[in-house]
C-alpha cells in the first residue's frame, strides 16, 4: 500500500506521518517512511539544489525536470521495492506536489505535468493521498518558526521565502486538484488539533486498507 501526504508548508505533515506509522505498525504492518525531494541517494543531492536559497538562477523548467528526476529515482530505488516487499510506504510529498507547485503555483500546464509525472512514476500512483489543508498565513508562520528553530532557513527555505500570493495559489491548486482526483484524495482541515486530524486520517486509512 502506498500513501502520500500533501499540503503547503507548516500543515503538520511530519507529525501526522509519525502518528499513522506508529498506528499501522501497532496493527502489524511493516511501514517505511520516505520523502520528496530526497527519497533516494541521488535524490538527496537533488534536494540540496532544489531547496537551497542560493538556487536563485534555477529556471522553472530546470526545477521541473529535477523534481521529475528525483521522483523517477525515488520510485525505482525506494517506493516500488517497498510495495513489492508487501510494506506500507508513506511519502511526505509526491507527484501531486509537482502538479500543484510547478503547475498551479508557477503557471506550467497541470495536464502536461500529469503526463510527465506518468513517465516519472511509471504506474506507481498512490492508493491514498492525504491533503492537509490550511490557511497559508498560518502554515507559513509555523514553517518559518520551525526553519529558524532548526537553523534551516538557508538550506531549506527557498519555498518558504515565496510570496503569500504564491502560497495562496498553491493552496487553491491543491483543493482543485484534489476535487479532480477525489477517488484517491482525502482532504483534512489542518487547523484542527493534531489529535482531531489524526482520528480522521486513521479512519480513512483503515477504510482504504479494508477495501484493497
Ligand atoms: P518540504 O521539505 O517543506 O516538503 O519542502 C519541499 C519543497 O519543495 C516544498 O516547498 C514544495 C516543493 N516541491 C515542489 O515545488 N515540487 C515538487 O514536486 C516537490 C516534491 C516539492
Amino acid at each position: 500500500m502506498f500513501i502520500t501526504f500533501e499540503g503547503i508548508e507548516g500543515t503538520g505533515k511530519t507529525t501526522q506521518i509519525k502518528l499513522i506509522k506508529a498506528f499501522l505498525e501497532g496493527a502489524g504492518h511493516t511501514v517505511d517512511v520516505t520523502l520528496e525531494p530526497g527519497g533516494s541517494r541521488i535524490g538527496k543531492e537533488l534536494r540540496k539544489i532544489l531547496l537551497n536559497m542560493d538556487s536563485t538562477d534555477l529556471t522553472g523548467e530546470s526545477e521541473l525536470f529535477l523534481y521529475l528526476a528525483d521522483r523517477a529515482q525515488h520510485v525505482s530505488q525506494t517506493i516500488r521495492p517497498a510495495i513489492e516487499a508487501g510494506k506500507v510506504i508513506i511519502s511526505d510529498r509526491f507527484a501531486d506536489s509537482t502538479i500543484v507547485y510547478q503547475g498551479y503555483g508557477r503557471g506550467l500546464d497541470p495536464k502536461l505535468l500529469r503526463e510527465l509525472n506518468d513517465v516519472a512514476v511509471s504506474g506507481c500512483w498512490p492508493d491514498l493521498t492525504i491533503l492537509l489543508d490550511i490557511d497559508p498565513e498560518m502554515g507559513l508562520k509555523r514553517a518559518m518558526t520551525r526553519n529558524l528553530q532548526e537553523n534551516k532557513m538557508q538550506e531549506e527555505g527557498r519555498f518558504e521565502a515565496e510570496s503569500l500570493e504564491f502560497h495562496n495559489r498553491v493552496r487553491e491548486g491543491y483543493l482543485t486538484w484534489a476535487a479532480l482526483n477525489h477517488e484517491r484524495f482525502f482532504v483534512v482541515d489542518a487547523a484542527q488539533t493534531p489529535d482531531e486530524i489524526f482520528e480522521q486520517i486513521k479512519a480513512k486509512t483503515v477504510e482504504v486498507l479494508k477495501n484493497r
